[in-house]
């Protein structure tokens, strides 16, 4: 039996932009989801998943999985075979899927790497990240992978669609996190801007690219830890998204009650239209906006940012 765990993600700067090419920042969050995984006789794949409703994300790693490994040359200590053995999945969470904070890609990624392990067959970050990303293009046939690269590679990465950029960034980074209740449905935020930027596409355009400029600074702020600039940097994202059309009045109202009670800089995180915001705070800020994020109707989840990659928690 061993038990694998990945981290949820946060959306630092660069969302919608990043699936047309430009840079994002992410950074890995200390809730995370957890697949126990044991090997059985039988050739059967259960899956028991008590949090969600369905198992698609499971059941789609566990087929990509098979079919890398039928397509590796054969690797790994043991010589298993591993079409004769089954594998019983239980998986259970520190969050849930409404709040945006990437359980499906937590999912695909703890599993993929809990297969390996049960069956004795190393897998690279890279390799990981590469079939966790099929996972999401065959069931959301769209998205740039930033969630996965959270989810194996943890901290806070500079990232680019299809892990063309996979890049570490320093430092945890002094966030509050205020959920609005709502939750987003990401491919259909994401086709609403492709839409868009097939009606507009000059403008739409160069949003886009005003973000990825945008995301740039952001990442020279956050390694120099200057909080006030990337707090700036992160309210023009802001203003960028609203622009696309993906805010809502839920997410402004936590955003501006977030700036009033001295937020360096906020904004919607992820596809927008629901899920969460985050707020910048300073040195001892942390108390007045979450307080100001409550009163305005949120729910302040209490997340550290820059949380470790997918790993293996026990093996017995
Ligand atoms: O809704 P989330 O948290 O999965 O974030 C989506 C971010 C997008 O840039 C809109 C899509 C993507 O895959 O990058």
């Amino acid at each position: 039996m061993i038990t694998v765990s990945a981290p949820g993600k946060l959306m630092l700067m660069g969302e919608h932009a990043v699936v047309y090419g430009y840079p994002c920042i992410v950074t890995a969050v200390d809730q995370r989801l957890y697949v126990r995984a044991k090997k059985t006789d039988d050739g059967k794949i259960t899956v028991d998943a008590p949090q969600s409703k369905e198992t698609k994300f499971v059941d789609a790693a566990v087929a990509k999985f098979f079919v890398w490994r039928s397509q590796i040359p054969l690797r790994g200590t043991k010589g298993v075979s591993v079409k004769h053995h089954g594998v019983s999945l239980s998986i259970r969470s520190d969050f849930t899927s409404q709040v945006g904070f990437g359980s499906s890609s937590a999912v695909s990624v703890a599993t993929i790497k809990a297969l390996s392990l049960v069956f004795a067959i190393p897998m690279t970050e890279r390799e990981i990240f590469d079939v966790a990303y099929q996972v999401t293009l065959d069931i959301q046939g769209v998205g740039s992978g930033f969630d996965i690269a959270a989810a194996v590679y943890g901290g806070t990465l500079f990232f680019k669609k299809g892990g063309e950029v996979i890049e570490p960034l320093p430092n945890e980074i002094p966030l509050v996190v205020g959920y609005t209740g709502v939750k987003a449905d990401t491919p259909t935020l994401i086709n609403m801007v492709a839409a868009k930027q097939k009606e507009y596409p000059g403008k739409v355009n160069k949003i886009f690219s005003a973000i990825g400029e945008l995301v740039l600074q952001g990442r020279d702020a956050l390694v120099t830890k200057d909080w006030e600039r990337l707090g700036k940097l992160m309210n023009f994202d802001q203003e960028y998204l609203r622009d696309l059309g993906v805010s809502s009045q839920k997410l402004e109202d936590l955003i501006s009650a977030a700036k009033k009670a001295g937020a360096w800089g906020a904004k919607l995180s992820g596809a927008g239209g629901g899920d969460c915001m985050i707020a910048l705070h300073s040195a001892g800020g942390k108390p007045q906006i979450t307080k100001a994020i409550q009163e305005a109707g949120g729910q302040v989840m209490d997340v550290r940012t820059h949380a470790e990659g997918v790993r293996s928690e026990s093996e017995l």
